[in-house]
């Protein structure tokens, strides 16, 4: 992958420059630009909400929700008292706290619960909150299993509340005007995509008493749920579930199935789930009718290479998206489009603010060839970044779920449809890694 904003090679001459306008593109490719839009005051009272679970996710929700304004932020709850006292710092003096999130669902009855928990306790605290009548926003991944996934979205079909997985790229507008780039046929077919997220660190959240304390063992299984398998499903479910998410969206379907290999080969400290993950997933698409004529009817078969790793961040959490006209290389922050040489030349993204953008770049110098065709970003020409200022997507995420909440539409950017795909494809790659050989994904009711 390119470091990000593309090529390094000075000598690379225009072949083609881009002519539409970037509003004419956006609007070609039917772009979407905000996941939420400003509620209004006449759309009644604000929605009252409350938090469950106030560590480091729960307080980026509290974070977002205080700047709301249709949101009123009635109560936190958390069973670890630093943590709470820390959501209720953020969530400001009129939101009660609780230890007891059952007590909080019984005293004060808020309309919207937002979960951010460890992976274990997902299922049984949203469907308390369901039965208690709540609209539920759930931290990613859904579930801990794909039959706790299974049995919520039963219970959510039945409930008829409003239910959203924190998945918040598909609230992120550079996400989904690429998604949209996608279907509008604008890199081609999708042959190929490769998504990681490395990092060099070790996951391991400190202690706050020493080894000695009696309290030790249980404070550290506490903080560091995510290590041990009782609490967590590892790299897949905690990084893994936001990429493949974006893939299973990009490409419209589930994989087919997955081969993955993993381990702890480096932090050998004690923990339980693996410290690098590598997983092939192949997934069986028919191409988009329209207006990639070239790809057929013919359904055909996507790879997928994801990696996760804890000791090396060199190339970061990204995912590169790549068809036959060009790729597409995400982050939340960034997205870049490279067109491939020699590619028709789709002629779009240039407007005036970038008169001099160029694109098709290729190498002329016939000195150079041998150094450049050694260069493995020599073909990537410059690339056009979408330009949509940064936001937070976080705070976009639950503005589309209180917007979903406000007009009762259950159809939430992450539903239950999303969110049990999205938990079914990371665990699969899990139980690859178990039996060390392909795994199908199963049939989901
Ligand atoms: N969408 C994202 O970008 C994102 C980022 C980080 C974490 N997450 C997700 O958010 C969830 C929480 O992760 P985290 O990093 O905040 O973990 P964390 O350990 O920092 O916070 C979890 C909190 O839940 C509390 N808790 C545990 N049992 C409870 C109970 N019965 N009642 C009330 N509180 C309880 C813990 O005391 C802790 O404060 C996970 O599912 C994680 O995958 C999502």
């Amino acid at each position: 992958m390119p470091p990000e904003g593309g090529t390094t090679n000075a000598s690379l001459r225009k072949v083609s420059r881009m002519s539409i306008t970037r509003r004419t593109f956006l609007e070609a490719a039917g772009v979407i630009l905000a996941a939420g839009h400003r509620l209004r005051a006449e759309d009644g009272p604000p929605v009252s909400v409350a938090v469950i679970g106030t560590g480091a996710r729960g307080s980026d929700l509290i974070r977002a929700l205080t700047t709301i304004e249709d949101v009123e932020l009635i109560g936190v709850c958390d069973d670890y008292p630093p943590h709470l006292e820390q959501g209720a710092k953020y969530a400001g003096p009129k939101a009660k706290t609780f230890a007891d999130y059952r007590k909080l669902l019984d005293d004060l009855k808020p309309q919207a619960i937002a979960i951010a928990v460890p992976l274990h306790l997902h299922y049984q605290i949203a469907s308390d909150c369901l039965a208690a009548d709540c609209d539920v926003f759930l931290e990613k991944t859904m579930c801990y299993t794909i039959a706790e996934a299974q049995k919520l979205a039963q219970q959510v079909a039945a409930s008829k509340r409003v239910f959203q997985v924190g998945l918040q790229r598909r609230a992120n507008p550079i996400y989904r005007q690429a998604q949209a780039m996608v279907e509008a046929g604008m890199i081609g077919q999708v042959t190929s995509i490769k998504a990681q997220w490395h990092r060099n660190n070790s996951w391991r959240r400190p202690v706050p008493v020493p080894k000695t304390d009696a309290n030790w063992a249980t404070l550290e299984k506490r903080l560091n749920w995510r290590l041990y398998k009782a609490f967590s499903a590892g790299l897949m479910a905690e990084l893994g579930s936001h990429q493949l998410d974006v893939v299973n969206w990009f490409l419209g379907t589930h994989p087919k199935r997955v081969f993955a290999s993993g381990g702890i080969d480096y932090y050998r400290d004690g923990r339980e789930v693996p410290d690098n993950i590598c997983c092939l997933y192949e997934y069986e698409r028919t191409p988009p009718q329209k207006p990639n004529k070239e790809a057929g009817a013919k359904p055909y078969t996507v790879r997928v290479n994801y990696t996760s790793l804890c000791n090396n961040a060199y190339e970061g959490a990204a995912e590169l998206i790549m068809g036959t006209k060009g790729s597409l290389y995400l982050t939340s922050a960034k997205g870049l489009l490279f067109q491939e040489k020699g590619a028709d030349t789709v002629n779009w993204g240039a407007d005036k603010d970038r008169p001099e953008a160029e694109v098709n770049a290729a190498v002329v110098t016939a000195g150079k060839t041998l150094k450049l065709s050694n260069d493995p970003w020599a073909h990537r020409g410059t690339p056009i970044e979408i330009d949509i200022e940064e936001g937070n997507d976080t705070r976009d995420e639950m503005i589309s779920f209180i917007d979903h909440v406000r007009r009762r539409d259950v159809k939430t950017i992450a539903d239950t449809t999303v969110g049990l795909m999205d938990c079914a494809t990371v665990l699969i790659a899990n139980s690859a890694v178990e039996v060390g050989g392909w795994v199908e994904f199963p049939t989901l009711s």
